[in-house]
Order: C-alpha cells, then structure tokens, then sequence
C-alpha cells in the first residue's frame, strides 16, 4: 500500500481506538482553563493524548508528535501526527455531541493523511482522507459499511449559502467577530455555529454546510480537516487566498470560495 494510503488506516484505527475511550464519560469533568477563563481541558483531553502517543509509540515507532495538550515528540522517520485529542471540548464538557478526535500525519510539513471521529455525530461519523486518495465518510458506530466517497457542494450562490463558523476564546477577537457577523448574516441563507472545527471542515467535504470560515485556529485543529475538505473538491486558504492558517481559515468549493472572500472583505472595512 502507498505510504498516504498507509497512514490514512492508523489515522482510522487511532480515531476510533481514542473515540472509545472518550465515549466512556466519566462521571465527574475536572477541568482547567488555559487562555482564558471559557477555554477549557478536562483530564480526557490529556487521557486521550496519551493513548494516542502510546499507540504511536507501539505501532509506528520513531514517528513524531505534536499535540495541542503538550506532546513534542522529534520524529525520526521524517513523519510527524498532528492531534487534537478533544477537539470540540466545550460540546465535550456540556455532552454536546460535536466533539470528536482529529489526526493528521505530515511529512516536511504537507499532511498526507487526516482522520477525524465524531462518536455521537449522525450515529458515529469518521472522515478520513489521504492526499491524492478522495475523502471518505464512514457512518455508524463500528463503520463497518462501505466508506462514501465526499464532494463539497458546486455552484451555491453566496445568499443560498450555509455556512459554519466558530467564535474565539478570546473576548477581544469576538467583538470583532460579532460584527463581522451582523453584517453576513443578511447575506447568506444562514450560519451554523457547531462548536468543533475540525467537524466544520469536515462538514464543508460531505456537504452539510457550503462553507465554512474562522480566525485564530491552531495546526491541530486545521491538519485533518483541511486535507479532508480538500480532497473533497474544496478550496481552503486564509482572508487573501494564501495559506490557512492562524489569521484565517475559508472553505468552501472553488465556485463559492471568491464570493465568501469578497463578503469577508467587505464586511471587514465596515
Ligand atoms: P478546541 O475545542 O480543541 O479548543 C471552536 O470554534 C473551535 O475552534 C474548536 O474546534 C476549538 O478547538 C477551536 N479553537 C482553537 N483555538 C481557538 C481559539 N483561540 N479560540 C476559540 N476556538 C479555538
Ligand atoms: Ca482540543
């Protein structure tokens, strides 16, 4: 099998493998903030980084690891997992269903392969691509039916668009967000805010949102998903159709891409 092809299949098997673990809630959350006082980690946000690195360890040692709870292994094998252990844990913490786990694996920094697990979503839904390989869904529980092939949605005019988008931790950037979307909501068919970026990407590849915009994200939360949406057909890029990355992410089709640019540029002058 081809490496990306070969890496999508561990993505799958550490998804799900983590996904058990966090499907058995402990009664109690304990949680602690970290940049602010609603960014949250519960001790199944480190419980889950830790099986992932010791399932790394054991099935493909000398790869790296980069995990937004702390993990920094240096890769000796040139491949290096890019986790998100809860991505979503605010939904987490309140048992809200759109948490779920996000892997990527990159090499020289292009991800080749991403998985993303979503236990309660639609009865269980695990995205996976590889590059070059197509993004595929498999739904249900133990996802034992045949993957379906994903295409984001073609030729949605701005104002019958659906789009998803997060807000910040950070008080400051949500002023700015709030606004901002004051001024798109009369422009589009309506907004989704449902809490998990990388289940925002992800939903921009099957299609059950038409686009999807948002600031401020961090490499775990993006790696999967973006390789996932653009297997899909879609195009993701930052505010100025350069790189995703910290000052922004937008997905969408390329049909629809321009026009939500353009909207975000306009609004961001007012
Ligand atoms: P998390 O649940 O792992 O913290 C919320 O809009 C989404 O954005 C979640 O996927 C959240 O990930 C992610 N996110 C990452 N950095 C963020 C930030 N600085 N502020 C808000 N959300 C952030
Ligand atoms: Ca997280």
């Amino acid at each position: 099998m081809e490496l990306a092809a070969q890496l999508e299949s561990v993505a799958i098997d550490i998804v799900r493998t983590a996904g058990k673990l966090l499907t058995n809630r402990p009664e109690t959350l304990t949680f602690t903030t970290k940049s602010s006082a609603v960014d949250v980690v519960t001790q199944m946000d480190k419980a889950s980084e830790d099986l992932v690195a010791s399932y790394l360890a054991t099935h493909r040692p000398g790869d790296g690891l980069l995990g937004e709870e702390g993990a920094d292994v240096t890769s000796a094998t040139g491949i290096t997992w890019i986790v998100d252990p809860i991505d979503g844990t605010v939904n987490y913490l309140y048992d809200l269903p759109g948490w779920n786990i996000s892997i990527a694996a990159a090499r020289e920094g292009e991800v080749l392969a991403g998985a993303v697990y979503a236990p309660f979503l639609f009865g269980g839904a695990l995205w996976s691509a590889s590059r070059g390989g197509g993004a595929w869904l498999r739904r249900g529980i133990d996802s034992s039916d045949a993957p379906l092939a994903l295409h984001a949605n073609a030729d949605v005019p701005l104002h019958l668009a659906l789009l998803a988008t997060g807000f910040s931790y950070s008080t400051q950037t949500r002023i700015k967000q709030g606004a901002r979307i004051a001024q798109l909501i009369p422009q589009v068919r309506d907004i989704r805010r449902m809490g998990a970026a990388a289940v925002d990407l992800c939903l921009v590849a099957s299609g059950m949102v038409d686009g999807y915009f948002e600031e401020e994200l961090a490499p775990w939360d993006l790696a999967a998903g973006e390789l996932i949406a653009t297997e899909a057909g879609a195009l993701v890029t930052n505010a100025t159709g350069g790189k995703a990355g910290r000052d922004m992410v937008v997905a969408a089709h390329p049909s629809l891409h321009g026009e939500i640019l353009a909207a975000l540029a306009r609004v961001a002058g007012k």
